[in-house]
């Protein structure tokens, strides 16, 4: 199996507060890989760091066996955590621009299509900041996945989203899943964790508390639900 991320004794401190202690694991080609652990146990910087806005402690974190840069020959599309569109621009000229900044050959057919299919054909020239939250999420949805990148990171892309909208959001990734591309999947749903991935890791104290196929780690906690283990593992918070 050809990997396409490689995180290796990857160590993390924040003015002297370690975050990841020492992290191991790798995203296989043409996998959905679930980046999982509670609230602050280090997904968003893992990704961070992989993507070269951080430098790590220590460690090594590698996009098709280099450190991710500009000049990397693996396209890779991220959703981050934080959301962000131009306010006063409209929903098609921002998605034109960026696919005109993608080299997409036709930006405007293939944004008026994507945002007929996630039920935002009545708002192509709506102001982005007269969207609401989850409208503005598909937006930069589109955004990350217009150029059909080979590496898809989405850090909590159906945060916020109603059902059916969380549903359609699956739907699209099982689509790009099916096409080879490969995806990182940062989510809270364990549902989703359970329809989409191939294999995850569990992020707990700054390492991997479980890593595998989803159904080696449910073996490995007596095959009880991601949802009961995920308490299981995080759930003595203290009040
Ligand atoms: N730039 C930074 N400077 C200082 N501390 C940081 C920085 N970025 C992250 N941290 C700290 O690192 C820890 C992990 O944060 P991170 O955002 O990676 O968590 P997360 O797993 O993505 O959580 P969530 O599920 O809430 O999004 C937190 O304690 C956070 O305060
Ligand atoms: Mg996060």
């Amino acid at each position: 199996m050809k990997k396409i991320v490689e995180v290796k004794n990857f160590k993390m401190s924040f003015n002297g507060k370690t975050v990841i202690k020492d992290l191991d694991f790798e995203v296989n080609k043409g996998e959905i890989f679930g980046l999982l652990g509670s609230n602050g146990s280090g997904k968003t910087t893992t990704i961070r760091t992989l993507l070269n806005l951080y430098e790590p402690t220590g460690g090594e974190l590698l996009v098709d066996g280099k450190r991710f840069d500009a000049n990397s020959d693996v396209t890779v599309g991220y959703l981050p955590e934080e959301r962000g569109l131009y306010k006063k621009e409209t929903v098609i000229d921002t998605m034109v621009y960026f696919g005109n900044l993608k080299g997409l050959k036709n930006p405007y057919e293939w944004s008026k299509k994507y945002l007929s299919r996630v039920g935002l054909a009545d708002k192509l020239n709506e102001k982005t900041e007269k969207l609401s939250t989850g409208q503005q999420q598909k937006v930069q949805l589109g955004i990350c996945i217009m150029n059909n990148p080979e590496l898809l990171i989405l850090d909590e892309p159906t945060k916020g989203f109603d059902p059916v909208n969380r549903k359609l959001l699956m739907n699209i990734i099982d689509e790009l899943h099916q096409k080879g591309t490969t995806i990182i999947l940062i989510t809270h749903y364990m549902d989703e964790v359970e329809r989409l991935c191939d294999r995850a890791v569990l992020l707990k104290d700054g390492v991997a508390h479980a890593y595998g196929t989803i159904s080696e780690i449910k073996k490995k906690f007596g095959n009880k639900s991601l949802d009961e283990i995920f308490v299981e593992v995080y759930g003595g918070i203290d009040e």
